[in-house]
Parts: C-alpha cells; structure tokens; sequence
C-alpha cells in the first residue's frame, strides 16, 4: 500500500506514467466510468479549500466511486481534540483512500503512518502540494508537449508557497529545466527547497526581484499568491501583497508561446484583462486537476 506525501514519492517514470494515464483518460472518460464502483474516498480537510477538495471529489465521483469527508476542523472531533494519528486509524475504517490538507507541516505524514489506507497529501501548511504539481505537470505536457528543455520563472510568494516547492522538486528532475526564482527578498525559496533540491541536484537556477527583467527568458511564468494566512505580521502582508501584478503591458517582451500558470485561487495578482489571452493556461490546469487525480487515485487503490 503506497501513499502520496511529497512529489520525491513518484519517481520520474511514475509521474510520466500517470500524465499518460491522465492523458488516456481525457481521451476515453466512459473506459473508466465504473472503474472505482464500491469504494470510497474520504476527504479531510482542515484548511480551506474549493478546487483540490472538489477535484478529488469529482475524480472520484467520474471514477464511479463515492466520496466521504469534512471541510472543515470545527466540524470534525479535531474541535474535541483528537489527533491526527487518531482521526485516520478510524477513518481508515470507512473508507478506501484518504486525500488531507492540514495547515501543519508533516500533518499527512503522520496520517500516512497510522492509516491501513493510502493518503495523499492535499497540502500541508507551507511545505508541499504534490497533487498540484502533477496538475502542474500535466498542463505543462499539454500545453507545451513535453516538461524538459524550458526556462520556468517562478513568481511570488515562494517562501510561504508550498505548490512552488514541489514543482521545483518535480521539475528539477527533468532534464535541461532551469528556473528563475522571482520573489521579493523577504519571500525567497526557503532553506530547505535550496539546500534539498537546488543544490543538491546541481539545479540551474537564478533569483530576482524583478519579473519584467525575467520575462523574456520565460518558457512558463508560474505565478502565486501571497500566503496571508501564514503570515505572523499582518503589516509584512499588506507591505508584500502588491509586489507583482501581472497585467498585459508587462507581457511585451514574454515569449508569443509562454505559458502563464497559476494554482490558483487569484487574489490581484494577475489582471484580469489576462484571462482572455491564449497563453493564460490557469483555468485550463484547474481541469487538468480532475484528470491526473483520477489517475493517482486509481494508481494508488490499484485498479488496472
Ligand atoms: C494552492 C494551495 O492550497 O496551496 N491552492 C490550490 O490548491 N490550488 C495555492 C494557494 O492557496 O495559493
């Protein structure tokens, strides 16, 4: 029995497989339509959440299966007290796979441990997301036919962004990807991201403050929000918050074939004025999520 806790779980032929499986699966949805008929997904989340949690929802719903769970801690027995390691022994009575968002770091590590059941890890605080980053993957397969070769700009919040740390831990492993890591000094990648991907795996990398002197180098611009929950000063919020807005004047000198990501959800900081152009792919990745998590869950219940 496998769990999905961090993106390093999958090794590269593990994510290449479920993209095509994914791919498969946009191609020939009635092939799959009874596939998980009988079991159940159970869906804890701690933290708020609309599209991970609806997409698991949804995958599992299209997968023939039935879906089980809370949106929030206040109305789980976490309000009473209970732990974590608790919650998925019982759970793990219920239901067939566990998918948990929790805002403490290690949070579905623990679960993983406890539970006679796969967990895969929906986001824990400010660490990993290793279920976008395979939305992520699959966005970038379909919008640009292949993860290797290219010049990833990552903007924001990437101290506090947890999808920014598994992509870089994914993508690193492809070869000749280089990033440049744009963010205002107080938001840089944290130690752990420099020290456990970038340097150990030799990764080609810059950082700058500024996104108008990366932008024509860019082959994708995977754009963040800034963390406000995670924030312990709300003054150093309202002082980071505005540091990048993408609007279409600052596109003149980005690649005709950029492409424009974002995990979305979006506070300001892409215009809307970008959603009608053809290199805006966020929408386009929200339902790539639906589609890589059927494949992950039917990866992980072992279905053929
Ligand atoms: C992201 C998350 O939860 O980390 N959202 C998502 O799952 N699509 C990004 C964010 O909240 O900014």
């Amino acid at each position: 029995m496998r769990s999905l806790i961090d993106i390093a779980d999958l090794s590269v032929e593990e994510i290449d497989a479920l993209i095509a499986k994914a791919e498969d699966i946009i191609a020939n949805p009635d092939k799959y339509a009874e596939k998980c008929h009988g079991r159940k997904l159970a869906t804890l989340f701690y933290e708020p959440s609309t599209r991970t949690r609806l997409s698991f929802e949804s995958a599992m719903l299209e997968l023939g299966g039935s879906v089980i769970g809370f949106s929030e801690a206040q109305s789980s027995s976490a309000a009473k007290g209970e732990s974590v390691a608790d919650t998925a022994r019982v759970i793990s009575c219920f239901a067939d796979i566990i998918a948990m968002r929790h805002p403490k770091e290690g949070a579905p590590l623990v679960a993983a441990m406890n539970a006679s059941i796969p967990v895969i890890n929906a986001g824990d605080g400010g660490h990993n997301h290793p279920t976008q980053t395979l939305t992520d993957l699959l966005t970038i397969k379909r919008e640009k036919g292949r993860l290797d070769h290219m010049t990833v700009g990552c903007c924001g919040d990437l101290k506090f962004g947890r999808t920014v740390h598994s992509l870089l831990g994914a993508m690193s492993r492809y070869e000749g990807v280089d990033f440049v890591l744009i963010s205002p000094e107080e938001l840089k990648v944290p130690e752990h991201v420099r020290t456990d991907i970038l340097k150990a795996r030799s990764v080609a990398y810059r950082e700058t403050e500024s996104l108008q002197e990366a932008m024509p180098d860019l082959d994708v611009l995977y754009m963040t929000r800034v963390q406000r929950e995670r924030f312990i000063s709300e003054a150093d919020y309202v002082r980071l918050k505005d540091t990048y807005i993408l609007t279409p004047d600052k596109l003149t000198t980005a690649k005709p074939d950029l492409s424009i990501l974002h995990p979305l959800p979006r506070v300001n900081e892409i215009s809307v004025a970008i959603d009608s152009d053809p290199r805006a792919c966020y929408f386009r990745q929200v339902l790539n999520g639906k589609f890589i998590r059927m494949a992950l869950i039917l990866m992980l219940l072992e279905v053929e």
